[in-house]
């Protein structure tokens, strides 16, 4: 296995519940880590509301979609924003979620296998729900990020989310992000919390990645479509969001065969 020569690490967002922040934590921590001079792929792979190009101000003329069919290769369609972040934009409404074939997902690792040496990470912005597609962009990545809030159902679905990745796909890589909290405080409770649960239940590895406050930068910067860590940089969400890309790029997270199996490293596309 060559799994040791991989420097990409594959990071895909989950939350189970809609609406916790997913897309607007995977656009500013890509843009983080791309500021950072971290080679950053984000690839949206939520087909319903294909919100990431929208909110980094892209207007792409091509899609993950068109990619998927054949009709223009990936390098062709795959964008780059001023802040130096490779994007692959997802369709909105144009093909339903659970309609990507192994050999579409075949066709993005291809084409990914030339940029392996250039990408510290390839974030993966998932749609909510835990349909079969989805899942398997998550079981293919090296760690999921699990976007948490302090709403009951937002802990019962995540909760939901990572019991299912760790008892019928056997996936155990998990961060917390502590969503719109009011304090870093609560933020580190929320996940105590979590935590204390999924591990009386769960065989789950889960590491705290730490909390981003509630702050209405947030909501404005997807108003003015622009990321908020480049619209607003002295919010305290954008400094949230900075420290959360630190945190991840130093955690030398390791290569995992989830991570493999998104390059088709290992078995090249399991049915799964
Ligand atoms: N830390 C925050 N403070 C305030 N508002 C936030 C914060 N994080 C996200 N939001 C707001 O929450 C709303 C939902 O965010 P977003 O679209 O990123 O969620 P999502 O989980 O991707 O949703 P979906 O399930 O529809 O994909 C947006 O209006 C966004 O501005
Ligand atoms: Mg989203």
């Amino acid at each position: 296995m060559n799994d040791v020569k991989r420097k990409t690490r594959v990071i895909a967002l989950a939350s189970g519940k809609g609406g916790v922040g997913k897309t607007s934590i995977a656009v500013n921590l890509s843009v983080a880590l791309a500021r950072a001079d971290k080679g950053t792929l984000l690839i949206d792979v939520d087909y319903g509301l294909a919100n990431a190009a929208i909110m980094l101000g892209v207007n792409p003329a091509f899609t993950l979609t068109d990619v998927v069919d054949g009709r223009h290769p990936f390098e062709d369609v795959m964008q780059r924003t001023e802040d130096g972040l490779l994007l692959m934009p997802g369709s909105s409404g144009e093909l339903p979620v659970g309609t990507i074939t192994g050999t579409d997902r075949r066709r993005i690792y291809e084409a990914l296998q030339s940029r392996i040496d250039e990408l510290d990470f390839v974030v993966i912005d998932t749609p909510s729900g835990m349909r079969n597609e989805t899942m398997r962009f998550l079981t293919r990545s090296d760690r999921v990020l699990v976007v948490l809030t302090g709403e009951p159902t937002s802990f019962m679905d995540a909760y939901a989310t990572v019991k299912l990745l760790a008892l019928e796909h056997g996936f155990t890589s998990v961060s917390v992000i502590a969503n719109m909290v009011d304090s870093e405080i609560s933020g580190r409770d929320l996940f105590d919390r979590f935590h204390d649960v999924a591990a009386r239940f769960l065989p789950s590895e889960l590491e705290y990645l730490g909390s981003l406050p509630r702050d209405e930068h947030m909501r404005m910067a997807i108003m003015r479509k622009q990321p908020c860590v480049t619209l607003f940089p002295e919010s305290r969400a954008a400094a949230g969001l900075r420290r959360l890309a630190h945190t991840l790029a130093d955690q030398a997270i390791p290569p995992t065969s989830g991570g493999n199996l998104f390059f088709g490293m290992e078995h090249p596309d399991a049915p799964a």
